[in-house]
């Protein structure tokens, strides 16, 4: 999709349809709205949508009138939402060309990002293994701005909208296409493209690093793990922070040993998708070139029930040296997470955040709507929920007591890796600090976030790309 700020009045652009949002409650005079207003046709409800031909004062060949709903609380959030779903529903009439009119009052730069990073979003269909020839997408989208300097938001809005796209399309690779080599290959592809660093560690290396968690995890399959690492630097850093990214990358979640049941098993294609994340937010993070230096860490294994596969009941060693007793296989992710952030630490960073499709408790507790945030300590918290908040990505605090470690005694090794029936998102989060150690973190569950089940009017169903956003947003906010 072709990105482009046209300085001039909304109606002079050239486009196949403009959309212009109109307010609940503020009866709009512009390009024939009025009559819709007065006979009660449209309010402005949020994401009421009402197409016009002919309107009166435009050049494009369409209006489509996008409610915005109330005015005060009109935010970059609802702007994402209203450009995404009228996105979707134009190129579902094979409109190829499509414009948006910035409101004078909600011009700034967030607005005109968010307006971009929604139509890019909106654009995105799992489709990518469908043959057919009646694909639709939008190839244009222009922001109509009647004040000039909004090219950096712009280029900032597409920036992260197409890393959140390259994000939810590794997500819906199928485990057979995205295999952990094929992840690296595509880590490393980006990594060139973009340049960033890039080094990815094999089954020897971790070995010699004394991995025995992640592989432990790996060794029931055919494929083999990858722990892939991705680095930027800033040219002229502002501190003598090193932040960490560290991704689950487990391309499909079988349960190993502790096998899951078949109904629904598929979606667990999607158990990667925090590896992605950061995969996806550093491809944003080499083009906007934070002033904080930045790596990512995605451990990427298949966990399978092969012959060799490891057992309930085994006994690993971590690359910091704590054993573990594996009580259910399935709790895989918090295994290949526990050497990442022990890498993560010994390569030099002072910070850390990971995000995992780590457990159904999490979902339990939260549904879909916001993902779990525990944090080591209140400072990194605050960082990560500003980001959030900023971005509209949902993340909602969730406790991190020591006292829940008692859950996670073994009677044979130094730690279990599950916790019993209760409290299962926390528990699985305690794991985690045991290596994060005293290193300031931030663990996100993502499980019911990075996945939508039903199709929103603004995102197709599917990956969600989520937390991509949030992350740049932490490195480009930085300041230590
Ligand atoms: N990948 C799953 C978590 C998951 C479950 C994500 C459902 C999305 C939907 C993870 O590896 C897992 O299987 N976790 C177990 C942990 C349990 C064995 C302690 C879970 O949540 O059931
Ligand atoms: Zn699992
Ligand atoms: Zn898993």
């Amino acid at each position: 999709m072709k990105i482009t700020v046209e300085l001039k009045p909304a109606g002079q652009v050239e486009a196949e349809a403009l959309i212009v949002p109109v307010f609940e409650g503020r009866r709009d005079a512009r390009f024939g709205a009025a009559a819709f207003f007065d006979s009660g046709e449209i309010a402005g409800k949020p994401l009421e949508l009402t197409l016009l031909h002919h309107a009166p004062g435009v050049r494009a060949t369409r209006v489509l009138l996008a409610g915005a709903g109330k005015p005060e609380k009109f935010d970059a959030a609802e702007m994402r939402r209203l450009s995404g779903a009228a996105v979707r529903y134009l190129k579902a009439k094979s409109i190829r060309t499509v414009a948006i009119a910035l409101d004078p009052e909600f011009a700034g730069e967030d607005f005109a990002s968010a307006a971009i990073e929604g139509a890019i979003l909106g654009d995105f269909e799992p489709d990518r293994y469908k043959t057919g020839d009646d694909k639709k997408s939008i190839d244009g989208f222009a922001l109509a701005a009647d004040t000039p300097g909004l090219e950096a938001a712009a280029r900032r809005g597409r920036i992260l909208g197409e890393a959140q796209n390259f994000t939810r399309d590794l997500v819906n690779r199928p485990a057979n296409r995205l295999t952990p080599l094929a992840m690296a290959d595509a880590a490393r592809a980006m990594a060139a493209e973009f340049g960033l660093e890039c080094e990815v560690l094999d089954r020897d290396r971790m070995e010699k690093l004394g991995m025995g968690a992640l592989l432990g995890v790996a060794i029931g399959s055919a494929q083999p793990p990858v722990l892939i690492v991705l680095g930027y630097r800033p040219a002229t850093a502002q501190g003598s922070a090193h932040l960490g990214l560290v991704g689950k990358g487990v391309t499909f979640d079988t349960g190993g040993i502790s096998i899951k049941p078949a109904d629904g098993m598929e979606k667990m294609k999607y158990d990667m998708a925090g590896g992605a994340a950061m995969i996806g937010a550093m491809r944003a993070i080499a083009q906007l070139r934070p002033a904080i230096r930045v790596s990512a860490f995605v451990p990427c294994v298949e966990n399978m029930p092969g012959s060799r596969a490891q057992r309930p009941g085994d006994i690993v060693t971590a690359m910091n040296g704590k054993t573990i007793e594996v009580i259910n296989t399935d709790a895989e992710g918090r295994l290949i997470l526990a050497d990442a952030l022990t890498y993560a630490r010994r390569q030099g960073c002072t910070h850390l955040v990971d995000a995992a499709t780590l457990t159904g408790a999490v979902v339990v507790a939260l549904a879909h709507l916001n993902a779990g945030l525990f944090a080591s300590e209140d400072g990194m918290r605050d960082r990560v929920l500003a980001a959030s908040r900023a971005e509209g990505e949902r993340m909602w605090p969730l406790p991190l007591e020591d006292d829940y470690k008692e859950y996670l005694k073994s009677s044979f090794a130094d730690i279990a890796n599950v916790g019993g029936r209760w409290g299962g998102a926390v528990t699985a989060a305690l794991f985690l600090k045991e290596f994060a150690e005293d290193t300031p973190w931030v663990h996100l569950d993502i499980a019911g976030t990075a996945w939508l089940d039903e199709p929103k009017p603004y995102l197709a169903k599917g990956p969600t790309g989520l937390p991509v956003r949030t992350l740049v947003r932490l490195a480009m906010d930085w300041k230590d």
